[in-house]
């Protein structure tokens, strides 16, 4: 579908939004439509306590009835959502959200399943509540005028997707290069996938959903460290975590190999993996020693590979993680 027409939302509406997004001029026109708007500029830093009461007092004093009605809607990509969603979330406990994501990684990912987040002294993600969102639109026309960039940098999350539990989309991915109809095509899928995991943990008690974080432990250091889009930095904690389940015997080799030919069918440049190399068991410790995956002082729950389309959560020693890192330095 197309950007949805003003009269779905309520008079009571609060439009936050990627101010990227105004170049675009249909786009920017039908945000002009909104009465009550807040352009804000996407990344890592908008995820921080300072904008977030910035922007709740902008909100506070917006003459705007803080009825039940209140709606709040997000139009960005995954760090306007994840500022959006909090802030929706813990204005007088909880307004209405919906969300109408702008990138192929919000999209396919982090516009479903509730997750808010902030970011703290650097580290990421650790303030947030869950919040679903009421509705979330896809938007055909918004998402295929993203440039090139956007759509290497959501590779990351579609392949946990087809990692997780969809090996016939692993075949596709496979089969060619990811392109943007790609992407259009199986985004319902993807999207699916997500959904199947996070009903059957939707607050991550039981520790299905943690499935989820395929990827993410080194993704975030890399995240951190090198100052990687979170899909580039996703892949390549992917490839780590691979690589390692193929070392312990978890992984067969001709999937190993599969795995590693996919990311490089991403035209993925070798200049990551030789980047990654460079972050360091000391260096990584302090982000890992923050990751909400520990366990006690010394575990942490690792999300390894064992076949294209299935993934097991396991405990392990810190010090096992770190001594990995330094193994695949020096292969
Ligand atoms: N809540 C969750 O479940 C969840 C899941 C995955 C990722 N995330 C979070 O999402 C964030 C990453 O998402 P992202 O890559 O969408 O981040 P982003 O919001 O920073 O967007 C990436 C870039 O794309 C630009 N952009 C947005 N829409 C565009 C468009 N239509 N055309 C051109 N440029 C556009 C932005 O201005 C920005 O420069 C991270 O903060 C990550 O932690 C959250
Ligand atoms: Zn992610």
């Amino acid at each position: 579908v197309n950007l949805p027409d003003q009269d779905h939302f309520p008079d009571e509406t609060v439009l936050l939004f990627d101010q990227v997004l105004l170049k675009n001029t249909k786009i920017k026109k039908w945000i002009d439509r909104f009465k009550f708007r807040i352009h804000l500029k996407s990344g890592e830093k908008l995820k921080s306590l300072a904008e977030y009461s910035r922007v709740l007092k902008i909100v506070s004093e917006m003459a705007i009835p803080k009825s039940t009605k209140l709606t709040f809607v997000s139009l960005g990509g995954g760090s306007v959502g994840d500022f959006s969603g909090f802030l929706a979330s813990t204005y007088l406990r909880g307004r209405r959200l919906i969300h109408i994501p702008s990138t192929w990684l919000s999209a396919m990912d982090s516009a479903h399943g509730g997750k808010t987040a902030l970011n703290l002294n650097g580290i990421k993600n650790q303030i947030g509540t869950f919040h679903p969102a009421h509705e979330v639109w896809i938007c055909q026309n918004l998402l295929i005028s993203q440039p090139p960039e956007r759509l290497r940098e959501c590779f990351g999350e579609a392949v946990k997707m087809a990692l997780l539990g969809d090996s016939k989309l692993f075949n596709e991915f496979e089969k060619q290069k990811l392109k943007t109809n790609l992407v259009w095509k199986h985004l319902p899928k993807i999207i699916d996938l997500k959904y199947k995991i996070i009903t059957k943990d939707p607050h991550e008690i039981n520790g299905e959903r943690r499935l989820l974080n395929l990827g993410h432990t080194l993704g975030h250091v890399y995240e951190s460290l090198l100052g990687w889009p979170h899909g580039i930095s996703v892949l390549m904690g992917i490839r780590f975590s691979a690589h390692w389940s193929f070392h312990t015997g978890l992984l067969p080799k001709k999937d190993w190999i599969r795995i590693c030919q996919v990311i490089s069918n991403f035209d993925f440049d070798d200049k990551f993996i030789s980047q990654a190399r460079n972050v360091s068991a000391s260096s990584a410790k302090k982000h890992l020693m923050r990751d909400k995956k520990i366990i006690g002082h010394d575990e942490i729950d690792f999300i390894f590979i064992s076949k294209i389309g299935n993934a097991i959560r396991k405990k392990v020693k810190f010090s096992d993680l770190l001594d990995e890192l330094e193994r695949q330095r020096k292969e």
